[in-house]
Order: structure tokens, then C-alpha cells, then sequence
């Protein structure tokens, strides 16, 4: 399966494919972002860095999956006291998988897999450290599949796990209510 970065052309499938990823959530499609890869295309800058939208696509090029990642907003605004430079420095290191989805017609067949190596691969050689991905509360299929794949989530209620970057422990609690929060250090 081809993954590559969103094209403008990609809104429609953005759309389509973010209400997948959102389905059973309070925000039923993510119009916004299809907007944006619509002005933009795949990259396009958000607070403290870059956010990337890639597809995977069919070999007509026609779309059948889409990850969606940026620098962990939440996260490294709890750490405005170390300055902008340092907040942007660790941003940097990281990158938050906001969505993913695979049309349904299309899963089990390794495209979700393609689209996670290809986020991976992209983070690693801009010298980012760390992957981090959010899944809802009792999304435990979802989790599983992350953890064969090398993520790790915290067990127990604190939910907290404590990541080195920098030479600053960031703590991956302050990403999101509802959500539980998977680490993939990257080598
Ligand atoms: C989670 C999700 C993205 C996985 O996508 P996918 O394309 O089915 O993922 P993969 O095909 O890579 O992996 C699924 C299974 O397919 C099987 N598989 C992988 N490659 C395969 C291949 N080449 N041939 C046959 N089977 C294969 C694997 O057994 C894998 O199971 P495993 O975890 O036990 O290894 C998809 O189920 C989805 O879109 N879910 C709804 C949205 C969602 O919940 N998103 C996550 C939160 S935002």
C-alpha cells in the first residue's frame, strides 16, 4: 500500500475519513481539517510546529486511509514556563497522532500499518524522539492494536507516563480528557 503526503484534492477523503475516525465522539466529521489540506495540502503549520496529513492511497491514487499527526499542542503548553524557543524545541521531538482511519473495505490488509510506519519513519528523520497516539476511553481493540505495534499505554488510574526529551521529563497525562494517551519511542 503507497502512503503519501495530502494533496488539496485529498478534502473530500479527509472529511470521509476523519468522521470514521470520530465516529461515536462528540465531533462527528472533522470538516476543519478538510478545509485546511484544502488551502494547504498535507503540511501546514499549527502552534510550535508542523502538522502532516498523510494518505494511503489505492494504485489509481484514489484514497483508503489518512493519519493525521502534530506536535502535541496540550502537552507542551503546560511547559510555557521553560520559554517559547524550549516548547518549540520539544514539540519538535514529538508528534501526536490525531487520527487515523482506514476505510473499512480496505483494513486488515496492512494499510493502517503502512500509514503508522510512514509517520514513524517521517518523525524519526526530522529527529523527533518520540510517537505518541490517543485513544479514546474504552477504545481497547484500538489499544491493542497500537500495542502489538510498539506503543506502550499506562495501566492503572494515574494514567501517567513520563517521557525524556530535552532534558525534560514531560509527562503525557495533560494531552486529553477521555482519551488514554500510547508512547512509541522511536530509535
Ligand atoms: C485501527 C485501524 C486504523 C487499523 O487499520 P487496518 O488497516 O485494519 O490495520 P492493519 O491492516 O495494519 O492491521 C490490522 C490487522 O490486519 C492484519 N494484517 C496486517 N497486514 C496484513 C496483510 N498484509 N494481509 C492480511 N492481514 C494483514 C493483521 O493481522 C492486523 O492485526 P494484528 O494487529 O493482530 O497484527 C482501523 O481498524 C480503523 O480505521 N478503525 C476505525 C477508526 C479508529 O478506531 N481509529 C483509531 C483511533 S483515531
Amino acid at each position: 500500500m503507497k502512503v503519501r503526503l495530502a494533496r488539496t484534492s485529498d478534502s473530500e477523503a479527509v472529511v470521509r475519513l476523519g468522521s470514521l475516525a470520530l465516529a461515536g465522539t462528540a465531533l462527528a466529521t472533522d470538516g476543519d481539517l478538510g478545509a485546511m489540506v484544502g488551502e494547504s495540502g498535507g503540511r501546514f503549520d499549527v502552534p510550535f510546529g508542523r502538522a502532516y496529513v498523510l494518505m494511503a492511497v489505492q494504485p489509481d491514487d484514489a484514497p483508503c486511509g489518512m493519519l493525521y499527526m502534530t506536535p502535541p499542542v496540550r502537552l507542551v503548553e503546560d511547559y510555557a514556563h521553560l520559554g517559547p524557543q524550549k516548547q518549540r524545541e520539544l514539540a519538535g521531538k514529538l508528534a501526536l497522532i490525531e487520527l487515523l482511519a482506514v476505510d473499512p473495505e480496505f483494513r486488515e490488509s496492512g494499510t493502517g500499518s503502512a500509514l503508522l510506519a510512514h509517520a514513524a519513519a517521517g518523525l524519526a528523520n526530522r529527529g523527533g524522539r518520540a510517537l505518541l497516539t490517543k485513544v479514546r476511553d474504552g477504545g481497547h481493540s484500538v489499544i491493542s492494536w497500537y500495542k502489538r505495534r510498539g506503543f506502550l499505554f499506562p495501566e492503572g488510574q494515574e494514567r501517567f507516563m513520563a517521557i525524556r526529551v530535552s532534558g525534560v521529563l514531560l509527562g503525557t497525562d495533560a494531552v486529553e480528557e477521555g482519551f488514554r494517551v500510547g508512547v512509541k519511542k522511536l530509535q
